[in-house]
């Protein structure tokens, strides 16, 4: 069943059961893991590269024997990776050939607002729109997905998401994992029905619906790169994953078994200042890892599992690595990966305050920022171009808060400074009532932008937020 997340909320309402009859729940490690195809330019000049993808609707197949229908960009879930370079220009025709409009986020990006996919810049079946991203940006993990207004949750559960790798010389140089050991993992959860369908649970107009979404949406199927507890044969080496938390809705904390070390080197604004070892790394719906993972601690024909510890019973899998072959590896994780500047909170010209909560509106209960449900006609905060500022971040119950154009450093969690060197991030975890409190400067462009929970269905139950810089 769609079972409730960690929100204490949720846990006290029934959950409807929208899937009349399910799928058998397929084995787990039995397919293998698939590598989502490299997007190429449809032409190049010399400053910009050129894509063009295309929304549509598409039978994939993801559970063995079935058919599932999908909406991905190319028809693809995930959609292609775009890889890009630092300070090149991508341009990327997105062309809506599904029945619904759509529009494209890339996040992560520091993007002018007319490419960055405000949710209601949106384009209607047969339309098409260029988003041009001059990745004025450091090298890192970021993806990009459908942003509709109300309708993130169930487009993007549906397979609109993609990765999207920036790279730039300072970690080329580096002799981390790279070529075939470096490997995107796109991690989310989905049910399917009988039939193989992948429906949207259920639709947040229907009767008492809205109740029900309160927690966002779970699956009870992990997928890795759009496959069911896929396995992946690897050397007795090391290998870069690039972990992405695409779920709707549900945050996982990643570890191996047995036990072992994932060297974290990147997080959601790239490269990390130093590797960090960890013996698990947690990911909120948005957040990315990369960790280094070396399988030389092994020996040929042990099977390493990727577990999710917030899981239970098959959804504490995720995946399995199966050790092949000897291999040679030349890699290595640097002791210094990247400079990090801290950014002082000193230097703020203002303190803002967010208050994430739930509330009711016409009668429906929601989430809230600041009291109030996303509204497209107003704006709640006008940084101004160039200018440091501290964003005090509180929750009721948990949201993952993401913040678009601006990466941010976390200078407190619950009162508290994280431990290690500051890291850019664009999306922080507020856990059940607590406050976080991140500092972020306003470069590049003027313009509206969004604050939002990445929770999907909170977001689609307006936990948005519009900020002009000016
Ligand atoms: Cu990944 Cu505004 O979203
Ligand atoms: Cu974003
Ligand atoms: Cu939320």
């Amino acid at each position: 069943a769609l079972a409730a997340p960690g929100c204490s909320l949720l846990s006290r309402t029934p959950l409807p059961q929208v899937l009349a009859s399910r799928a058998p729940l397929p084995k787990p490690y039995g397919v293998p893991l698939p590598l989502p195809v490299t997007a190429r330019p449809a032409r190049s000049d010399a400053t910009t590269d050129y894509y063009e993808l295309v929304q549509r609707e598409a039978d994939a197949q993801i559970l063995p024997g079935l058919r599932t229908r999908v909406w991905g960009y190319d028809g693809r879930f995930p959609g292609p990776t775009i890889r890009a370079r630092s300070g090149r220009r991508t341009v990327v025709r997105v062309t809506n050939a599904l029945g619904a409009p759509t529009v494209t986020h890339l996040h992560g990006g520091h993007t002018p607002p007319e490419s960055d996919g405000y949710p209601t810049d949106l384009v209607g079946p047969g339309g098409h729109r260029d988003y041009a991203f001059p990745l004025d940006q450091r090298a890192a993990t970021l993806w990009y997905h459908d942003h509709r207004m109300d309708y993130t949750g169930p487009q993007v559960w549906r397979g609109l998401a993609g990765f999207f790798l920036v790279g730039d010389e300072e970690e080329a140089a580096l002799p981390l994992p790279s070529g075939e050991r470096d490997i995107p993992l796109m991690i989310c959860d989905r049910s399917f029905g009988a039939d193989g369908s992948m429906p949207y649970p259920a639709s947040p107009e229907g009767p008492g619906a809205r109740e029900a979404f309160m927690g966002g949406v779970l699956g009870d199927v992990i997928l890795v790169n759009g496959a069911p507890w896929p396995s992946l044969g690897v050397d007795r080496a090391r290998y870069r994953f690039r972990l992405l938390n695409a779920s709707n809705a549900r945050v996982y904390e990643l570890a191996l078994a047995p036990a072992g070390r994932l060297v974290r080197v990147g997080g959601d604004g790239g490269l990390l200042a130093a590797p960090r070892p960890a013996d698990r790394v947690r990911l909120a719906p948005g957040e990315r890892a990369d960790v280094v993972v070396d399988f030389a601690a092994h020996r040929v024909g042990e099977h390493v599992e990727l577990r999710n510890l917030l899981g239970e019973g098959p959804q504490a899998r995720v995946m399995r690595f199966t050790v092949e072959r000897d291999a040679r590896d030349d890699s290595a994780i640097p002791a210094t990966l990247s400079r990090v500047e801290p950014l002082d909170p000193a230097r703020a010209a203002v303190t803002r305050d967010f208050e994430f909560s739930s509330g009711s509106m016409n009668g429906h209960n929601g989430w809230l920022i600041n009291g109030k449900p996303f509204d497209a006609r107003r704006v709640d905060a006008r940084p101004k171009l160039g200018q440091v500022e501290v964003w005090r971040l509180t929750s009721d119950v948990a949201h993952p808060v993401h913040l678009h154009l601006s990466p941010f450093q976390v200078l407190s969690v619950g009162g508290e400074r994280p431990a290690g060197p500051p890291e850019w991030k664009d999306t922080v975890e507020l856990r059940e009532a607590q406050t976080v409190e991140i500092v972020t400067r306003f470069t590049g462009y003027r313009g509206r932008y969004v604050m939002h929970c990445h929770n999907l269905e909170h977001e689609d139950m307006a936990m948005m937020s519009t900020f002009e810089v000016v």
